[in-house]
């Protein structure tokens, strides 16, 4: 039932705050990660870790690829990310004591499943699946499951999804972060974060207007490049992939870092350049970075905060964001980029639940 929205998508938008708790529910105190957040097989399994394998496809692979700067940062072990369709078909090594990770909505992904499939012969200590669907044949066929709890996602572009993944792998990188040095006021401090979350992804919502106003200049595009750095690069992947799924725009992501490597070759007054620019050590680099694109003509829209001091220019659009921590970033940023790809899907008149060529759940090669 779509209640009083139009489509699927924007009915799943609007429930991330919501999807956010109920992640959250039963793991979490005020300040800590619960003891048994995961269950009681958890334990044994994330103390053996000193290594992580994720595999997924999609905006899942755009959740894992979050996930290894959260990890690597806060917990300091490796983490390697992979899309399932390579993995399976090349021959891989497993480093000692490391846990092999699937990421999932439907649990049912041909390619995730077929690379967990080959991991049991590879020698990782166990697998873990961070899915949305109970009694899937990822749940089913993993030592671990941490589930999303995000309810039924039936939009074809993955929004909800999306966001209870990365509040379940924040709180697995706590519980990995435990175990390898990470304080306990760093853990309290993103605990406090989590649970403020969701009132900051409906400030982020309730941007909507504003975004809408901003889809205009999509419509008639062909083109569009998304920019970000940091953990904020995958979140510009996964703008691009909803623009491009369900408005059949070309959309391109990249490092900003790697914009005079090529990209920058693309940009004129016809290509709109979506940039993620919140408030973080690596703004100042972004920014010298959005003035060689704009010397070139490029139409710039920017999400950033306050802090970070972009103001609207010639060329220049700014959509102001809620303040929020460096580490929370990646989830309030998705928001404002799904609401935009919405807009111009709908705009467009595209079948915005049901995109031509796709399907929710690709359980074949
Ligand atoms: C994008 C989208 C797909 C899925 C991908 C993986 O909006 O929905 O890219 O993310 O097919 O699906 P799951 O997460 O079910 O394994």
């Amino acid at each position: 039932d779509k209640g009083e929205f139009r489509h699927y998508m924007m009915k799943e938008i609007y429930e991330q705050p919501d999807v956010i708790r109920q992640c959250l529910e039963g793991r979490v105190s005020e300040t800590r990660l619960l003891e048994q957040a995961f269950g009681v097989k958890a334990k044994e399994v994330l103390d053996q870790t000193q290594a992580i394998q994720i595999i997924a496809c999609g905006t899942s692979y755009h959740a894992g690829m979050v996930a290894k700067y959260w990890i690597e940062s806060l917990a300091g072990i490796p983490c390697q990310v992979e899309v399932a369709s390579e993995y399976r078909y090349r021959k891989t090594v497993a480093l000692p004591n490391s846990l092999f990770i699937t990421i999932s909505q439907s649990g049912e992904t041909a390619d995730t499943l077929a690379a967990l499939r080959k991991a049991k012969d590879l020698g990782f200590t166990a697998s873990l699946t961070v899915c949305n669907v109970p009694g899937s044949s990822l749940v089913r066929e993993s030592d671990l499951a941490i589930m999303t709890n995000a309810g039924p996602e039936i939009g074809v572009a993955s929004t909800k999804a999306f966001t209870s993944q990365l509040t379940a792998l924040m709180l697995l990188t706590i519980a990995l972060g435990r175990r390898h040095g990470m304080v306990d006021q760093v853990e309290e401090e993103i605990i406090k974060d989590l649970v403020k979350l969701p009132e900051l992804v409906e400030k982020a919502i309730a941007l909507d207007d504003k975004i809408e106003k901003m889809s205009q200049a999509f419509a008639e595009k062909h083109n569009s490049l998304f920019l970000g750095r940091g953990a904020m690069f995958p979140i510009a992947l996964e703008g691009s992939l909803k623009l491009k799924e369900i408005s059949y725009i070309h959309a391109e992501a990249y490092p900003a870092g790697e914009l005079k490597h090529g990209p920058l070759a693309l940009v004129d007054k016809d290509m709109p350049i979506v940039t993620v620019a919140p408030h973080n050590d690596l703004l100042d680099k972004l920014k010298s970075n959005l003035e060689e694109v704009r010397a070139r003509g490029g139409e710039l829209f920017v999400f950033a905060d306050e802090k970070s001091k972009v103001k609207d220019a010639d060329g220049l659009t700014v959509l102001n964001m809620p303040s929020c921590s460096d580490l929370m970033e990646p989830i309030l940023y998705i928001i404002p980029l799904q609401l935009l790809s919405y807009h111009v899907a709908v705009l467009k008149g595209t079948d915005v639940d049901q995109p031509r060529n796709l399907a929710k759940s690709v359980t074949v090669e």
